[in-house]
């Protein structure tokens, strides 16, 4: 019996209905049903969600929902996720990896029957825009409603999409579902998902398989599958990067702009950078992106950022009207979708961080009753808000140019409760790629596995490069000599994280970040003062602007303090890392390691 659906797609694109034909007899779904991303389609959607149990329709919030998954489907899942070169030497040492044709043979026995009971959802997407010279299409399969709602928040989605693709368009696929199908009469559950997961990506092919999730990271494929690890295979081809970094356009009192890039680890800090509020007179922030910027040469020789997503998809606790009033604003407008937060009784929502006092009563991210005396924390570490970009007050109105915005400075940053400064200025393009390839950082609750361990998070890329971490540094080195130092962003190494003795943070983090980001304006135009240290250019106590800043000069100096110590036993951890990639490890690497150890001894 033919599938409904299946034979009155709307398009005559060859390959792609190919391809969703052999997707839905393999995984035989109940119809199959093309996404438009027309509102009545949301609408119809989140309804059924609201009747599966699997959204609570908020009063408090227009067009928003409040949604709890399974508890155990809560982050990205680094042990589950593979990078399935045709050659294991191309996934490198910090991937895991299977021969292509085996992962496909033991993904395909669970791809068989998979939808059955479901519907399978064509999603026609682009990342980055539509009108841009070479438009990154994808498309996704999936049998998850939520997915296709968040899709729809996170990327330009649905009959535009599909008609720019024509007939012959290149498309990523990327094929994804929960691996739960409904036998006849089975009840299906609010969060259905799989205790099996795949999270895959074929380099060579640039097509992605999904199985077992329905986590954002894990499920919707347009971002950390297709525009990170896959993209950063085109990228290395073409010689363009494709980077964990939001995106900032920066204002001085003197109306100079400057455009701003940082990549820092999940959970440490891009959304809130990418929307800060300065807390020094004068200067202003706009935000592009959060999480993802592509990036490319122009005619001009300088570095031109695109963020090809379409939503914010950020972290819940710690967002507050103190911390990140922007984000605040921008989910305050509703057509959002939380997850895995707390639920208040007058229908809003709540977590850890919003507001200084918890209401005295909430439905927590498990369904149960919450009160502040319950002993545990209402909202998952990793609840998410799912919100549209075009909703953030202060939105740059070239986020959505094709062509991107001049990268003037780009951040590197982690979580060390030790050793890194506040901030550090590179010496040079390789010697930032040195600050790139070492960074560390405390895990976090964005993926599972444990939280607060230190470990190298390369240009916070680790779960994320689409090929061997080796020749992703190499490809770093070589944009840096095919290009004209002039013209290249300067590098900075950022640390928000360091800790007092007494385990508090030395520096206020947010808003005050402008102050590191003025020291780096000011570095670019040569006028603020630094010191040369071992480890780079840190800040003069007074070249950084602590103007009514309630912080001693004491605190101050420890978040800037460069110990040698602590950095002499960074060094056999270094050595350690780089040993990892053998020959593709490339020499500037080690000769930065070497000037490392003689400048600190
Ligand atoms: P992202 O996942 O990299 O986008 O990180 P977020 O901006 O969502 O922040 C992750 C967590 O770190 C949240 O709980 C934030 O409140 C917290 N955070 C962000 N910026 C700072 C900061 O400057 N200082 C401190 N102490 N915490 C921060
Ligand atoms: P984040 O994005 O970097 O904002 O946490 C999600 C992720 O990286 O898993
Ligand atoms: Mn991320
Ligand atoms: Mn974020």
């Amino acid at each position: 019996m033919a599938t409904p659906g299946l034979d009155n797609a709307p398009t005559t694109h060859a390959r792609l209905l190919a391809w969703v034909r052999e997707m839905a007899e393999l995984t035989t779904p109940d119809q199959v049903v093309w996404v438009d991303g027309t509102d009545e389609e949301w609408e119809r959607l989140t309804q059924e969600l609201v009747d599966a149990g699997t959204f609570t329709r908020l009063e408090k919030k227009p067009n928003s929902f409040w949604c709890a998954s399974d508890p155990s489907d809560v982050a990205r899942v680094e042990d589950r996720t593979y990078i399935c070169s045709v050659d294991e030497a191309d996934a490198g040492p910090t991937n895991n990896w299977m021969a292509p044709d085996e992962m496909k043979s033991v993904m395909t026995e669970l791809y068989r029957g998979c939808m059955r009971g479901r519907t399978m959802y064509v999603i026609p997407f682009c990342m980055g825009p539509v009108e841009a010279e070479n438009p990154m299409f994808g498309v996704e399969l999936t049998d998850s409603e939520y997915v296709v709602v968040s899709m729809r928040v996170m990327a330009r989605i649905g009959t535009y999409v599909l008609e720019a693709m024509g007939t012959d368009r290149p498309f990523v696929p990327a094929m994804h579902s929960l691996g739960a199908p409904l036998e006849p009469g089975q009840a299906d559950v609010p969060w259905p998902c799989s205790s099996t997961k795949y999270i895959v990506q074929f380099p060579e092919e640039r097509t992605i398989w999904s199985y077992g999730s329905g986590y954002g990271g894990n499920a919707l494929l347009g971002k950390k599958c297709y525009s990170l690890r896959i993209a950063s295979v085109m990228a290395r081809d073409e010689g363009w990067l494709a980077e964990h970094m939001l995106i900032l356009k920066l204002t001085s009192p003197q109306q100079k702009t400057y455009y701003v890039a940082a990549a820092f680890p999940s959970a440490c800090g891009k959304t809130n950078l990418a929307m800060l509020e300065p807390t020094i007179p004068g200067w202003t922030v706009e935000t592009l992106g959060d999480d993802i910027a592509w990036m490319r040469f122009g005619a001009d020789g300088r570095l031109y950022a695109v963020n090809p997503e379409f939503g914010l998809f950020g972290v819940a606790p710690g967002t507050g009207w103190d911390t990140n009033p922007n984000a605040m604003r921008t989910i305050e407008q509703g057509n959002s979708v939380f997850t895995n937060v707390a639920l208040t009784d007058d229908g809003d929502v709540w977590w850890e961080g919003m507001t200084d006092d918890a209401p005295a009563h909430l439905t927590d991210w498990k369904g149960r009753d919450w009160t502040p005396e319950s002993g545990e924390l209402s909202s998952h570490p990793n609840s998410r808000f799912c919100t549209p970009i075009t909703q953030c007050p202060i939105l740059a109105p070239e986020y959505s140019e094709p062509q991107g915005v001049p990268i003037s400075a780009i951040l590197f940053g982690g979580r060390r409760k030790t050793t890194i400064p506040l901030v550090t200025e590179a010496r040079d393009w390789n010697h930032g790629v040195f600050m790139g390839a070492t960074l560390s950082s405390e895990t976090t609750a964005a993926a599972t596995g444990a939280v607060g361990v230190v470990r190298r998070d390369p240009f916070a890329m680790l779960p994320f490069i689409g090929y061997n971490a080796g020749d992703y540094f190499r490809h770093w080195v070589e944009t840096g000599k095919a290009h004209d130092a002039a013209q290249l962003p300067k590098i900075f190494y950022v640390n928000w994280f360091r800790r007092d003795a007494d385990g508090g943070f030395l520096w206020p983090g947010f808003g005050e970040n402008s102050r590191v980001l003025k020291w780096v304006v000011e570095r670019l135009e040569g006028t603020a003062a630094a010191v040369e240290t071992p480890v780079g250019h840190v800040p003069t106590a007074d070249s950084l602007d602590v103007d009514g800043l309630d912080l001693s000069y004491e605190q101050l100096r420890k978040a800037l303090a460069v110990d040698a110590d602590e950095w002499r036993a960074e060094i056999p951890q270094i050595t350690e890392w780089f040993q990892k990639f053998g020959d593709k490890l490339p020499s500037t690497l080690w000769d930065e390691l070497a000037i490392l150890e003689h400048r600190l001894s």
